[in-house]
């Protein structure tokens, strides 16, 4: 089984200084960046794309997991390949063919990850397990940091971590996660815990790394 990773996301962050920022959350014990790319079409907010992460890309060897919020994804692939991501979550929602897409990222050299929305049943993973390297359990709508945990993901997380059996494929979990959460979903099979106010919301490196270590062992 994986080790639990912390992965902060800069969508919380101060985009003034976003390098210092990586820099500081890595320094505080992080263990992959979470970049959140939102279109304003497959979710309600705008954020950043492949020319930001690659201004990144100097500050940390830490892995930069993109988590993908557009559609269609399809076209900006290589962009975000190139600009230094290692691991590309597309939504299976942002279509239209999701086998597709996880094969170009593959092709590309970088790792494969899914994501699935809460209203998106984990069926919807059925047919691309033996694609995919990680699947991302949204546990908010996405769109916005700050959200509340939505309880049913447990139950969620629970079949998918049946689902995947014995296949290396990371299960992570994105939305509300804090140190009250964090323990519900690794104990239902979580093993990458996204976080971005509950990290972002302290005014330090200490600050940072006392909640990351408080998430990691909740
Ligand atoms: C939401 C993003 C999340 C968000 C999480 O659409 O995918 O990564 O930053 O923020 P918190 O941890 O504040 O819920
Ligand atoms: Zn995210």
């Amino acid at each position: 089984t994986h080790p639990i990773r912390i992965a902060p996301s800069i969508l919380a962050a101060n985009f003034s200084k976003l390098g210092q920022e990586v820099r500081d959350v890595v320094d505080a014990g992080a263990d992959w960046i979470h970049l959140d790319v939102m279109d304003g079409h497959f979710v309600p907010n705008i954020t950043f794309g492949p020319d930001v992460i690659k201004s990144l890309r100097p500050y940390t060897d830490a892995t930069f997991d993109c988590h993908l919020m557009i559609a269609p994804a399809d076209p900006f692939l290589e962009g975000f390949a190139k600009a230094g991501c290692d691991i590309l979550t597309v939504h299976a929602e942002a279509g239209p063919h999701l086998h597709r897409s996880l094969q170009t990222i593959k092709a590309l050299g970088k790792k494969a990850g899914v994501s699935l929305n809460p209203a998106t049943p984990d069926s919807a993973l059925e047919y691309i397990l033996d694609t995919v390297d990680l699947i991302l359990v949204m546990t908010v709508n996405p769109g916005f940091g700050g959200q509340k945990f939505i309880a049913a993901m447990e139950e969620k997380i629970r079949r998918i971590k049946k689902m995947v059996g014995n296949r290396p494929i990371e299960i992570e979990v994105d939305g509300g996660i804090t140190p009250e959460t964090a323990g519900i979903v690794t104990r239902a099979g979580a093993n990458v815990l996204v976080a971005g106010s509950a990290i972002f919301k302290g005014d330090s490196v200490d600050a940072y790394r006392a909640a990351i270590e408080a998430i990691r062992t909740p």
